[in-house]
């Protein structure tokens, strides 16, 4: 079931809470709790009934039920929280917001269902499927920068496991501040129906490093467990996310699972990796390369088949090459642009003039994506580099900048590992991959500096060569 309720969504079976579309962690208790006063909302129930139902009256400390309720409201903000729960003294909660029906996917996350230029990827993902369903297990890490298409990958991966009888538990790890340590983990122990008792393991490990490697090794046998009766697939999405000890934990499953059947499918973007992440990642990379899926941007021919699609008709070749400079064949912001064209604005003035572009608000939401990985000092740098040109050279950039050149060589990596810059071959020389960042970048440039900029930038060239 999926409620809502103010502007907060739960659904019931995906385990997940959002308010305004974006996931608000909470403790699994907590959860619980929120789940069983929202569906008895018509009446006070009492602390007997919830520890009952939901510690299925396993003794706790007296306290338990009282600090879990006050971890949910925090969950849901202490100001709503009195909004949504009432405390009736001595007695119990009840569940005191108006709920409204839900549709299932009323928004659905991915507003298009092309898929185009993976199927060499998606081939070698069916082959590993094929040796799980075969009696062995499988690793696939599926990595690329914001926007490349990671998701929407693993939603095709989704598709193999119905129909040939596997099984399937899927998970997003989040960002918010406060989710649990191996919040990830637990949540798929929840899909497997795990037993309570190792859940409860789960939240007692955190804190103590031998518990918690007993842990990871009660949670393969679970793993393997679930996979005796059907192969399992687990499709982890943003794994980059994840805290320490799932990262370790997820390490350590990578390598443990041996001809369990199941096939273990994590996407994670490579364009901030943490220490523990780069590790891991990295480890079961040289154990066996054949691990890697790392997407890599749309091709020329790619990105006419997804105009095509969109469109409805073959684009003209200046508004391909226009797509193609404007978005370096990212997918995200290829459908930006194209679902721009499509809206009864086919000329090609409107991909030419990015200003229109810029100006919607899902675009500026794809565009801040492909800079939010990055440093501040790092988007300032982007942004005069950005007045250099769409290809410039590092050599020219530091004296104009007034940025040391052993900084700025950090900067222009930094940029460069965030899949914002890449490198053309010539020594020195970057280029911007997509021209949507470029213009975002130049606007954000404060119209007085950027004169500047372009004034010195004219007169050193000219000096340079006569
Ligand atoms: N191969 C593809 N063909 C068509 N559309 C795609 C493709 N890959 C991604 N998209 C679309 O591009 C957008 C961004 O993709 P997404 O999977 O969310 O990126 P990521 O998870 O890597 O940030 C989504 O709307 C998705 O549907
Ligand atoms: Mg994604």
């Amino acid at each position: 079931m999926l409620y809502g309720f103010l502007d907060f969504e739960l659904d019931e079976q995906g385990f997940e809470l959002t308010r305004a579309g974006a996931p608000v962690a909470v403790q699994p208790k907590a959860f619980d709790v929120l789940v069983y006063l929202v569906q008895r909302r018509e009446r006070v129930v009492t602390k007997k009934e919830l520890l009952d139902h939901v510690w299925g009256g396993v003794k706790i400390q007296e306290n338990t039920l009282a600090q879990t309720v006050a971890s949910l409201r925090r969950s849901l903000h202490e100001e709503v929280a009195d909004r949504v729960l009432e405390t009736v003294r001595t007695r119990g909660y009840r569940f005191i917001a108006e709920v409204r029906a839900v549709e299932r996917n009323a928004a659905p996350r991915s507003p298009s269902q092309a898929f185009v230029g993976r199927e060499p990827l998606m081939q070698a993902l069916r082959t590993k499927f094929e040796e799980v369903l075969d009696g062995t297990s499988a690793v696939a890490l599926i990595s690329g920068g914001p926007g490349l298409g990671k998701t929407r990958l693993l939603a095709e991966v989704a598709k193999l496991a119905p129909g040939r009888g596997a099984r399937q538990v899927a998970l997003r790890c989040h960002r918010a501040e406060g989710v649990p340590e191996l919040w990830p983990f637990q949540q798929i122990l929840r899909q497997l129906g795990a037993e309570p008792a190792l859940l409860d393991e789960v939240g007692a490990a955190s804190s103590d490093p031998e518990r918690r490697f007993l842990l990871f090794d009660h949670f393969t046998g679970a793993l393997k467990h679930a996979a005796r009766r059907e192969p399992l697939v687990v499709l982890l999405d943003d794994l980059q996310w994840a805290d320490v000890p799932s990262l370790l934990l997820f390490g350590y499953v990578a390598r443990e699972l041996a001809d369990a059947r199941v096939f273990l499918v994590a996407a994670y973007s490579d364009a901030s990796m943490q220490n523990t992440l780069a590790r891991t990642i990295g480890g079961l990379l040289r154990e066996d390369p054949s691990r890697r899926f790392a997407l890599t941007p749309l091709g020329k021919e790619s990105v006419a088949e997804l105009a095509e699609q969109l469109l409805g008709h073959r684009a003209s070749p200046e508004l391909l090459a226009r797509l193609f400079l404007k978005t370096g064949g990212n997918p995200a912001l290829l459908l930006q642009m194209l679902a721009l064209s499509a809206a009864g604005c086919e000329r090609p003035s409107l991909v030419e003039d990015t200003s229109a572009l810029l100006s919607d608000d899902t675009t500026r939401a794809a565009i801040a994506l492909q800079l939010g990985a990055l440093s501040e000092a790092c988007q300032n740098f982007l942004g005069m580099a950005a007045v250099f040109g769409s290809e410039f050279d590092a050599c020219e950039l530091s004296p104009l900048t007034q940025i040391e050149p052993v900084r700025a060589l950090e900067l222009l990596n930094e940029a460069t590992r965030g899949h914002v810059l890449s490198k053309t071959g010539k020594p020195q020389a970057y280029r911007f991959r997509h021209g949507l960042v470029q213009d975002v970048l130049l606007r954000g440039l404060p119209a007085a500096r950027r004169v500047e900029l372009e004034t010195a930038i004219r007169e050193a060239r000219s000096t340079r060569s006569p």
